[in-house]
Order: C-alpha cells, then sequence, then structure tokens
C-alpha cells in the first residue's frame, strides 16, 4: 500500500510530467508550474474525495489561478486551483473588506486565498440558484474548486472574445444575466468582460466569479459601473447599439 507521502509525490510527478491524457496545448499551458504542498495535499483531497478518476489536460493558467479538465465518472469537471502565492492581496482585499458576508475572516495570506475561493463557490451556488448559466460548484477543499466543466470532450468553451456568431444575441444574454445577479443573486461580477464570458450552444456562460460583491457592498455601484463599461466597450466593437446607460437602467430596474 502507497503511504500518503507516496501517492502525493506520484500525483505531483504526474501533474508535472505533463502526461494528460490529451495534449490540448499542454506543452504551453503547463510551462512553470510548481504546486507548494498544501495545494498538493487540496488537490489530492478533492480527487480521492471526489471521485475524480483522470486530470486530463490544462485549460488555463493565469497568475492566480490554474484550471484543468477532469473527469467523474461520465460528468466532465472542470478544477480550478487558485494559485497560494501569487494572489494579489491589495487588489483583492477591498472586494472582501465590505462584504459583510466575509468581513470577519482573518487577514493572513493562506486564509485569503482560501477565502478566494469560498467566495467564488458561494457566488457560483448564489447565481445558480437566480437561475444563471454559471459552472455549477461541486466540491472544494481548500484553495481547490470542482466545478462543471463547460465545452466538448477535446475543447473547452470559447470566450466570447475569441468567438461569438451573434453578438446581438449574446448582448441580450449578457443584460438578462446581469439583471438576474443584481436583482436575484443580490450579486455584482465585478470583473465582467469578454475574457469571463463563455460561449456554449448558443448560451453565454459567466465564469470567475471569486471578486463578485453583494449589491450592499460600499463600492458596489462602482463596480457595476465598470462592468457595464466592458460590456458595452465589447459589443459595441461587435457591432451592436449598446449603450451604458440604457443598460444601467435595464440592470437596475425591477420589472
Ligand atoms: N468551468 C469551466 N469550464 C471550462 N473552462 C473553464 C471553466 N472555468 C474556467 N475555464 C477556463 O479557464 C480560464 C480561467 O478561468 P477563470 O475562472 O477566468 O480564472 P482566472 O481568469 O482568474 O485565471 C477561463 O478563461 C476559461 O477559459
Ligand atoms: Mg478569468
Amino acid at each position: 500500500m502507497q503511504t500518503e507521502e507516496e501517492e502525493l509525490s506520484a500525483l505531483q510527478t504526474l501533474i508535472r510530467s505533463g502526461e494528460f491524457r490529451h495534449s490540448y496545448e499542454v506543452g504551453r499551458k503547463t510551462e512553470g508550474k510548481v504546486f507548494d504542498r498544501r495545494t498538493l495535499l487540496n488537490l489530492y483531497t478533492a480527487i480521492k474525495n471526489f471521485g475524480i478518476e483522470s486530470v486530463d489536460y490544462p485549460i488555463s493558467s493565469g497568475k492566480e489561478s490554474i484550471v484543468f479538465k477532469a473527469t467523474k465518472k461520465n460528468e466532465k469537471v472542470a478544477i480550478k486551483i487558485y494559485r497560494m502565492s501569487t494572489l494579489q492581496f491589495s487588489n483583492i482585499e477591498k472586494y472582501i473588506a465590505g462584504d459583510s458576508r466575509f468581513e470577519r475572516e482573518r487577514r493572513d495570506r493562506s486564509r485569503v486565498v482560501f477565502l478566494w475561493a469560498r467566495k467564488e463557490y458561494a457566488n457560483l451556488i448564489g447565481m445558480t440558484n437566480a437561475g444563471i448559466f454559471v459552472p455549477r460548484p461541486f466540491y472544494l477543499q481548500g484553495n481547490v474548486l470542482v466545478m462543471k466543466y463547460i465545452g466538448t470532450e477535446s475543447r473547452p468553451a470559447p470566450m466570447i472574445k475569441n468567438y461569438d456568431p451573434d453578438p446581438e444575441d449574446s448582448y441580450r444574454q449578457v443584460a438578462e444575466i446581469m439583471k438576474r445577479m443584481y436583482q436575484r443573486a443580490g450579486l455584482i461580477h465585478g470583473d465582467l468582460s469578454e475574457y469571463n464570458l463563455l460561449y456554449y450552444r448558443k448560451r453565454v456562460c459567466v465564469i470567475d466569479v471569486g471578486q463578485s460583491v453583494s449589491i450592499k457592498h460600499p463600492m458596489a455601484m462602482e463596480f457595476l459601473e465598470r462592468d457595464i463599461k466592458n460590456i458595452t466597450r465589447f459589443f459595441i466593437k461587435e457591432g451592436v447599439g449598446a449603450n451604458s446607460e440604457s443598460l444601467l437602467n435595464q440592470v437596475t430596474q425591477d420589472e
């Protein structure tokens, strides 16, 4: 029988080796990835407890997180791992302070990363319950979040930035998403743009909601206005007759 230490190091070797089931951009996207011990333990625990059978390929590797596609029986999942080291504190602090749901947490480094993951998990649940198309969250272990994978077996859904055959329709969908987020979930995305919207089977899916805040947050309106600016800027560029003022009214006014 393998000890936990051995299993962990086997997992680490596997992840570092880039030997995934598929070769979707493995080389470029796994470059320079090194997990710390706690992350590996959390990943290991998540894989074991949630029953993940294979970690298939990396989808994305950013400054703050790494996302993998993985498989559990017939379910395709995405594993988002928040980096323990490079999260920008000054930046995330303002989203957490002022959000009464999470305000009492202590501020030391690793706890903030775990809190960030919990915040994304809670926001995904809130948005799912509000009828918004987001990846349904399944499991959380420290800085490791398991959620529904959006895409086909071999390719994750593209960002609308890279693929949007019908911008008019997408704009309508995004306006409806923002309205539901505000009115039903009581949340503001906070980093909404063509980078955090995926296009899947003609539907727009919202991702990356760790920074999303309650509409009661002192900077809520500021964040909402910035989201609206980004969205209208993108869709105007795509030839849609989008307008910040009317979008703001649409989002905030009762039906
Ligand atoms: N559930 C998911 N299904 C498919 N792809 C995903 C999923 N979640 C994230 N991705 C991909 O991973 C990328 C990074 O995820 P995101 O949550 O935006 O993290 P960040 O931008 O903070 O690194 C996304 O742009 C998207 O391409
Ligand atoms: Mg993102």
